[in-house]
Formats: C-alpha cells, sequence, structure tokens
C-alpha cells in the first residue's frame, strides 16, 4: 500500500493545475495517503523544494478548485535532463537527473504525479524508464499532447478566445472592420478552430493548412456583397502562408533541447495583407497570456478533477509509467512509451522536444468538417 506520494507541476501554466491537485490531494486523503507538491516544477524535483499539500491541516490545498495559476508554481525550463549550470564561469549543460531520482527515493515518494505537455510527460517517461513511479496527467491549452482528445487547460483557453471573438464582432460590425484575432496554439490549431466556431468567425487559419491569403480575401468580399463590411479572422500563432514561413517574435531561454522558437505576429502579418488586398481597415489583438491565466470553466474544473482523481486511482492500483486519457470521450489510462518517444503508431508530429510527439489536426476531423460546412474560409 502506497503512503507517501509527490506532485509537480511543470510548463506553460494553465487554468486548472489547482484543481487538479486538489484532486490528488483529496482522492489521497481519502486513502489516508500523504501528499507533498514540489515546487516550480523538476525545478523543484531537482532542488528537493517541497511542501506538504493538504486541505485537513494547513488549508494549502483548500479553496483553491476556481483559482488560476499553480500553487505550487511551474516551470518552463527545468530540463533535468539537459539542466543549464554555471561551472567556472561557463555555462554547461548537465544530465542531473539522477539527483531527482535519489530525491524522491531518499524522502520515500511511491509515486510522482506529472502535471504536464508533451516535455514534461518525456522527462515523465524518462524517470520511469529510471525506475521511478510516474503517473502523468496531460496539461496544456494547445490541446496537442497525444492519446488524448483533451488536455486540462484547453477549454478554458477556448472560451476566453470566444469572448473575444464576441467583443471584437461588435466593434467590428460598428467600424465596418476586419478584425483579426491572433491565438495560442504553437504547431496545433485546436484553440483557433474550436473558438473560431464557437465565436462565429469567418475565417480561420491553422498551422495545419498554410494559408492562401487571396483565399480568406475571396471570403471577405462574398461577405461585402451579401451586404456585410465586417469579417472577423481567427490566426493561429503557428499559421503560415503556402510557400511561407510561421512568423516569430524570438527566442525563448528554455535550455537545449527543447523548441526555444517565440512565436507571434502572424496575426499583425495578416491583418496589414487583408486591409491592403480588400481596401477595408483591419486591426489586430493577440489575446497572449490572457488565455493561460484565470479562473478555469466549469468544464475543466470537472475534468482536471477527474484526471487528479484517476491519477491517484492508478497510483492505489500501483498502475506506473502511464498518463490519464480521455479515450473515446471515457476517462483512461496510456502507457507513458505510447505517448512520446518516436511513435509513429499514432500519427504524431514532433513536439516540444526531439522525442516528444504532438497531436495536430486532422483534416477528417470533426472540427474541421463542420467549420468548412458552415463556410468558415480556412485558406486552402
Ligand atoms: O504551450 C503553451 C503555450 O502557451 C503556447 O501556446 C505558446 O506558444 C507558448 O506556451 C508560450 O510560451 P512561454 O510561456 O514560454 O512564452
Amino acid at each position: 500500500m502506497i503512503k507517501k506520494v509527490a506532485i509537480l507541476a511543470n510548463g506553460g501554466d494553465v487554468s486548472g493545475f489547482n484543481a487538479v491537485i486538489r484532486a490528488i490531494v483529496k482522492t489521497a486523503e481519502n486513502n489516508g495517503i500523504e501528499c507533498y507538491g514540489f515546487i516550480d516544477g523538476y525545478n523543484g524535483l531537482l532542488k528537493n523544494d517541497y511542501v506538504k499539500l493538504s486541505t485537513a491541516n494547513d488549508q494549502s490545498a483548500s479553496g483553491i478548485l476556481p483559482k488560476g495559476g499553480s500553487i505550487i508554481g511551474s516551470s518552463t525550463n527545468a530540463n533535468v535532463f539537459n539542466y543549464k549550470v554555471e561551472e567556472n564561469g561557463q555555462i554547461v549543460y548537465k544530465d542531473l537527473s539522477d539527483i531527482c531520482v535519489e530525491n524522491v527515493k531518499k524522502d520515500g515518494f511511491d509515486c510522482l504525479f506529472t502535471l504536464g505537455g508533451d516535455g514534461t510527460q518525456k522527462s515523465a517517461r524518462d524517470f520511469s524508464t529510471k525506475g521511478i513511479n510516474v503517473i502523468g496527467v496531460p496539461k496544456t491549452i494547445d490541446n496537442d499532447v497525444a492519446c488524448t482528445e483533451i488536455t486540462f487547460g484547453y477549454n478554458t483557453a477556448v472560451s476566453v478566445a470566444t469572448e473575444a471573438l464576441d467583443r471584437l464582432h461588435t466593434t467590428g460590425e460598428t467600424h465596418h472592420r476586419i478584425m483579426v484575432l491572433e491565438v495560442m496554439g504553437r504547431y496545433a490549431g485546436w484553440i483557433a478552430l474550436e473558438s473560431a466556431i464557437a465565436g462565429g468567425a469567418d475565417i480561420a487559419l491553422i498551422p495545419e493548412i498554410p494559408y492562401d491569403i487571396n483565399k480568406a480575401v475571396k471570403k471577405i468580399n462574398k461577405r461585402r456583397k451579401a451586404g456585410k463590411q465586417f469579417s472577423v479572422v481567427v490566426v493561429a500563432e503557428g499559421a503560415a502562408p503556402k510557400d511561407g514561413e510561421i512568423t516569430i517574435m524570438g527566442k525563448r531561454d528554455n535550455g537545449v533541447g527543447v523548441d526555444n522558437t517565440k512565436l507571434g505576429g502572424v496575426g499583425q502579418v495578416v491583418a496589414r495583407e487583408l486591409e491592403k488586398l480588400t481596401g477595408l481597415e483591419a486591426r489586430n489583438t493577440t489575446l497572449g497570456y490572457m488565455q493561460r491565466g484565470g479562473t478555469p470553466t466549469a468544464f475543466d474544473r470537472v475534468l482536471s478533477t477527474k484526471y487528479g482523481s484517476k491519477a491517484m486511482e492508478l497510483a492505489i492500483e500501483g498502475k506506473y509509467g502511464v498518463l490519464t486519457v480521455i479515450k473515446n470521450g471515457k476517462l483512461d489510462y496510456v502507457s507513458l512509451e505510447d505517448v512520446v518517444g518516436k511513435n509513429t503508431k499514432i500519427g504524431a508530429v514532433s513536439g516540444n522536444t526531439a522525442e516528444s510527439n504532438i497531436r495536430r489536426v486532422t483534416m477528417d476531423h470533426d472540427l474541421v468538417k463542420t467549420a468548412r460546412n458552415i463556410g468558415i474560409c480556412l485558406g486552402d
């Protein structure tokens, strides 16, 4: 019987982190298991920096269900298998994972819950290979973790984008403008596509479909002929024109062996081109971190709670080296081996690290078909 478990939250934050933490802690407490949280993701694991999480004693994990962010922090630059350290005034990268393994063993943690996206789960798989009992929970607003139909945090991001589109609609209509909304999602267009449908956008440009700007122009002109002098466009940050490149804002410093591309700016590019080609005024709004912060939707609170309680249930059953997932609409789990690595079976493409996969929008997905059926232009 397990007695003591630990949680870490890693990668870019999402709404729902705390709801997962709370669900793990509550399920643990109901089974007489002690729960701890490493501070700032894998950084805390490396430094052996952790706190007790409880709803019964110090109340640290109580009242956190609607709270955005993560009460135990999170880190976007903690690849402990290739960690940045300063040695003799020089920056070098080292594999410090053995220190983490030692920390987990030394303090007697029976299981480690890793809340994170593809990069986090890749490290989780590697810790599992090193003999640590790991259970992953799929997080990211991008909804691109392989093998699951949905990640926690995604629904909130879509809701925020949808509200933004509703607001852009009224100002666009008033001033007869083209309103462009740039949303996040890196190399997967889930947020853009789903919010375009939810927010009644006319055009959605996603990374999976290299766009032809003339197709967007055609759609806008068709609307003008029908008496509609405004249009609403959603652009995913990773969308690129056919025969063109993605728009990059700069570089992140998330370590080596990870994707450090800082995406952003394509919304402005699209707005400028549409203005030039249609003669209508166009404005861009970049939604940015609004999509990640703040309170989770009811859907995300429930999904996060399901994921957290399932993860703890799996730990009690001794099923390790797995990721909680939603498969065919049902709460389930898969081996971390299926989620990361060069796994061609799942048809995913390379994600945040060379060895992690991401789930992208496929052309036969319901969302693509629905968007096309109702006349949303996807730029092709
Ligand atoms: O992966 C989540 C995400 O929000 C992406 O949509 C975005 O490209 C990226 O993180 C931004 O990362 P950072 O927090 O490093 O700016």
